[in-house]
C-alpha cells in the first residue's frame, strides 16, 4: 500500500519515460533527467506491489534522423536501427526496467498513429488548412523544422532552426526566422502553397486552464507548472500535425501523398502502440481506466508536449484519461558546460558500461543523488569519484561489509539469537521502521534525491550503530550483548535490500544473494526479524570498490581531448581582405634575411630581438614571437622574411628596423616564416 492517500484510490500506475530520438546514443543527462527517477519509481510501486506498466521505445522519425541519414549516405532506417539497438541493449544494461522497449517504426506503431489521426480527422477535430510554406526549389522538397536555419529573431543566434531555437529555447515557426536558408542546398528558400491540418488548441485553453492551473496548482512540480502558465497565458495557438516529408507515419487520407504525420503528433502515440503490443487486447484498462494513474517522466524540453499538446490529443479522442502528474526534471550540464550530442559534450552511457564494467549502480547512485530536479545542475567526473568513494563505499559498502565479516567471524556466518533489547537498540529498531515509509513518501513526491538521502540514512544509522557498540570489543566482555548488536545490525542490512532496491537493484540483488534472502517487498521493511536465528549468511563480498584518480583522470582527459577537437572544428580561416592592385603590393619590400643573433628583450615577456643579415649590413627587428620561441638562440642561422621598408618604430627602448613575418596558427600560434631553401640575404620575395 502506498501513503499518499491519492495514490492508494488507483487500481494501476501507467509510467511513460520520454521516448529518446534513435539519432544517437544515449547520455548521462537523458538518466538523470528521465530514466534512473522512472526506473526508481516504478521499481519502488512494484515493490509496493502495485500493478505497474512502464513504456518505453525509441522515437524514430523526425528530420534530424533524415538529416543524418542524408549526410552519411545511407537511409533513415539504418539510422534508427543502428541506435535502436545500441540505446535498447544499454538501458537493459543499466538495469531501466521497461516492461517494453519498443520503437515507433514498427507497423503497429504506424498503425496505431494513423488510426488516431483517420478518427480525429473523422469526426473534424482538426482544422484544414492552406498555407505558404518555405520549399528549396534545387531539392524540390517543403522545408519542415530542421530541414531550414535561421536567425532567431528573439536572441540573434544564427542557427536556430525552423522549429524551435536551442539556444534561448524558443519553439519557432520556420517563418519567424530571419535570413531563412535551406539546409539541403543552403539556398534561400521560396515560399509555396501546401495543406495541412491543424490541432485548434486555441479552443483547448478553457479546459487546460482548469485542469493544469486549477486542479494540479501546488501538485505539479513548480517548473512544470511555471511553464504550462506561461504557454497558456500568452494564447495557444493551432498546431499543424502533419508535415510535407516522406519519413514518417504516411497520413492516412486521401490527397495527402507526400505528408506524414508530424513527429510530436505520432511519438507520444507511441505509449499507446507500445502498450498495445504489449498487453494485447487487455491495453485499454491501462488508457481510459479513470482508476489507472497516468505519469509522464520527461526532461523540460518536452513539458509543453506531454501537458497541453499531448493532453488535447487524448481529449480531442475523448476516451483516454489525462496524465496525473509530468515530473519533468530540468538539465544535468557536463563539467560546467551544456551537454550536447552534436558537440560529443556527453558521458555516453554505452561507454560508461564499457569503460566501469560493474558499475551501474554507481551511475544510478550519481545521478540520481544530483538529478535535476529543481535547478540545472552539473555533473564532474571528481563528484562522481568522491559520490563512489566517500558514500557507497565508506558508508553503505562499509556498514554492511563491518556486518557480515564480523557475524563470519563470530558466528560462522550463522545469524545470532538476540536477547532482551536495552534502551539504545529499542531506539535503533524504532527509527529503522520510520524508513520505509520516509522514503515511500518521497518517492511517491517525485522528491527522489530526497528519497535516495534517507535510504543512504540508515546505512548510517547502522554505521553509528556499530560505532556506539564497538562489537569488536564488546564480544570480549558481553557476548550475549555482542549477539544482540549483531543480529540488529544485519536486520538493518536485510531493511537495505529491500530499501535500496529502487535506487540500487544491482547491489540490492549481491546483498540478497549473499544473504539468502527470498525476495520482498517494500511492506516487509521496517521489520526486525527478516534474518532469523540460525539463518545462514554466504561469505562476505564487496559490494563497492574505490575508484582510483587514473579511471577519473582518463574521463577527464577525453573530455578535454573533445574540447580542443570541437575548438578545431569551430575554426575557420578569416575571410581574404579587399582586392588589391599589383602596384599596391609592390609598393612592400618584403625579404629575406639570416638570423646572426636573437635574444629576448629585458622586461618584456613577449618580445624577441633579432639581428638580421639582410644582405646590405644587418639590421635590428623586435618581434612579438617571445611566447612561442622560449629558447632563441636557437633561432640563430635560421632565415626569415621581413619587411624591409616598414617604417621604424621603438618597442620598449629598442628600435625595430622592419618587420619579421610569421602565420598566426588556428589556435593563435605564431610561427616563423622561411624559406623552403637557403637563399642569398637580402633577396626580394614577390
Ligand atoms: O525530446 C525527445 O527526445 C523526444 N524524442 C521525446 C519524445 S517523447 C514522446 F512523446 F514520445
Ligand atoms: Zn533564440
Amino acid at each position: 500500500m502506498t501513503y499518499n492517500e491519492k495514490d492508494q484510490q488507483y487500481k494501476r500506475f501507467t509510467v511513460t519515460s520520454a521516448l529518446p530520438y534513435a539519432n544517437g546514443p544515449v547520455h548521462i543527462g537523458h538518466l538523470a533527467g528521465v530514466y534512473v527517477p522512472a526506473d526508481v519509481y516504478v521499481r519502488y510501486l512494484r515493490a509496493q506491489g502495485e500493478e505497474v506498466m512502464f513504456i518505453g521505445g525509441s522515437d524514430e522519425h523526425g528530420v534530424p534522423i533524415t538529416i543524418k541519414a542524408r549526410k552519411e549516405g545511407v537511409t533513415p532506417q539504418d539510422i534508427v536501427d543502428r541506435y535502436h539497438k545500441i540505446i535498447k541493449d544499454s538501458f537493459a544494461e543499466l538495469g531501466i526496467s521497461f516492461d517494453i522497449y519498443s520503437r515507433t517504426s514498427s507497423p503497429e506503431h504506424h498503425e496505431t498513429a494513423a488510426a488516431y489521426f483517420k478518427k480525429l480527422y473523422d469526426e473534424g477535430k482538426f482544422v484544414e488548412k492552406v498555407s505558404m510554406q518555405y520549399y528549396d526549389e534545387e531539392a524540390q522538397q517543403f522545408l519542415a523544422d530542421r530541414y531550414i536555419t535561421g536567425t532567431c529573431p528573439h536572441c540573434g543566434n544564427e542557427h536556430a532552426y525552423g522549429d524551435q531555437c536551442e539556444a534561448c529555447g524558443t519553439s519557432l515557426n520556420a517563418t519567424d526566422l530571419i535570413n531563412p536558408k535551406s539546409t539541403l542546398s543552403g539556398n534561400p528558400p521560396v515560399m509555396r502553397e501546401t495543406k495541412h491540418w491543424y490541432l485548434p488548441l486555441d479552443q483547448d485553453e478553457p479546459w487546460l486552464r482548469e485542469w493544469i492551473l486549477e486542479q494540479h496548482k501546488g501538485d505539479w512540480k513548480t517548473n512544470v507548472y511555471g511553464q504550462c502558465k506561461s504557454w497558456i497565458d500568452a494564447g495557444l495557438q493551432p498546431r499543424a500535425v502533419t508535415r510535407d516529408l516522406d519519413w514518417g507515419v504516411k497520413v492516412p487520407i486521401e490527397g495527402a501523398d507526400g505528408k506524414v504525420l508530424y513527429v510530436w503528433f505520432d511519438a507520444p502515440i507511441g505509449y499507446i502502440s507500445f502498450t498495445k503490443q504489449l498487453k494485447g487486447n487487455d491495453w485499454e484498462k491501462w488508457w481510459k481506466d479513470k482508476d489507472t494513474k497516468l505519469v509522464h517522466f520527461i526532461g523540460k524540453d518536452n513539458i509543453v508536449f506531454h501537458c497541453i499538446i499531448f493532453p488535447a490529443m487524448l481529449k480531442a479522442d475523448g476516451s483516454y484519461i489525462l496524465p496525473a502528474n509530468v515530473p519533468a526534471n530540468e538539465f544535468l550540464n557536463l563539467e560546467g558546460d551544456k551537454i550536447s550530442t552534436s558537440r560529443n559534450w556527453a558521458v555516453w552511457l554505452h561507454e560508461y558500461l564499457v569503460d566501469f564494467p560493474g558499475k551501474q549502480d554507481v551511475l544510478r547512485y550519481t545521478l540520481c543523488s544530483n538529478a535535476p530536479e529543481t535547478k540545472d545542475n552539473d555533473f564532474t567526473w571528481k563528484d562522481f569519484q568522491l559520490k563512489n568513494n566517500s558514500e557507497l563505499v565508506a558508508i553503505l559498502g562499509n556498514f554492511v561489509n563491518r556486518t557480515l565479516v564480523l557475524t563470519h567471524k563470530f558466528y560462522g556466518g550463522k545469524v545470532p539469537a538476540r536477547g532482551p533489547l536495552p534502551e539504545l537498540e529499542q531506539e535503533v529498531l524504532k527509527e529503522m521502521a520510520t524508513f520505509p515509509e520516509r522514503i515511500g513518501r518521497s518517492i511517491e513526491s517525485y522528491r527522489f534525491r530526497e528519497a535516495l538521502a534517507e535510504m543512504m540514512n540508515l546505512a548510517r544509522l547502522g554505521n553509528k550503530y556499530l560505532t556506539d557498540r564497538e562489537p569488536w570489543k564488546l564480544i570480549k566482555t558481553d557476548p550475549e550483548l555482542t549477539a544482540t548488536v549483531m543480529n540488529l545490525s544485519l536486520q538493518i542490512c536485510a531493511n537495505l535490500a529491500i530499501l535500496c532496491a529502487p535506487f540500487l537493484p544491482f547491489t540490492a540483488d549481491k546483498m540478497r544473494r549473499i544473504m539468502n534472502l527470498p525476495a520482498m517487498g517494500w511492506k516487509d521493511a521496517g521489520r526486525a526479524d527478516l534474518l532469523m536465528e540460525g539463518h545462514l549468511i554466504d561469505k562476505p563480498e564487496l559490494l563497492f570498490e574505490q575508484i582510483d584518480d587514473a579511471a577519473i583522470d582518463a574521463q577527464v582527459n577525453k573530455l578535454l581531448e573533445t574540447k580542443r577537437q570541437n575548438e578545431l572544428n569551430a575554426w575557420a580561416p578569416n575571410a581574404v581582405k579587399e582586392t588589391v592592385a599589383l602596384d599596391d603590393f609592390g609598393k612592400m619590400d618584403i625579404r629575406v634575411g639570416t638570423v646572426l643573433e636573437c635574444s629576448k628583450v629585458p622586461k618584456a615577456d613577449k618580445l624577441l630581438q633579432f639581428k638580421i643579415e639582410d644582405g646590405m649590413g644587418t639590421r635590428t627587428i623586435v618581434s612579438g614571437i617571445a611566447k612561442f620561441y622560449p629558447e632563441p638562440e636557437k633561432l640563430v642561422g635560421m632565415q626569415v622574411c621581413f619587411i624591409a621598408n616598414f617604417a621604424p618604430r621603438k618597442l620598449k627602448g629598442v628600435e625595430s628596423q622592419g618587420m619579421i613575418l610569421s602565420a598566426e596558427d588556428k589556435d593563435g600560434r605564431l610561427v616563423l616564416v622561411t624559406p623552403s631553401q637557403l637563399v642569398t640575404p637580402g633577396c626580394n620575395v614577390g
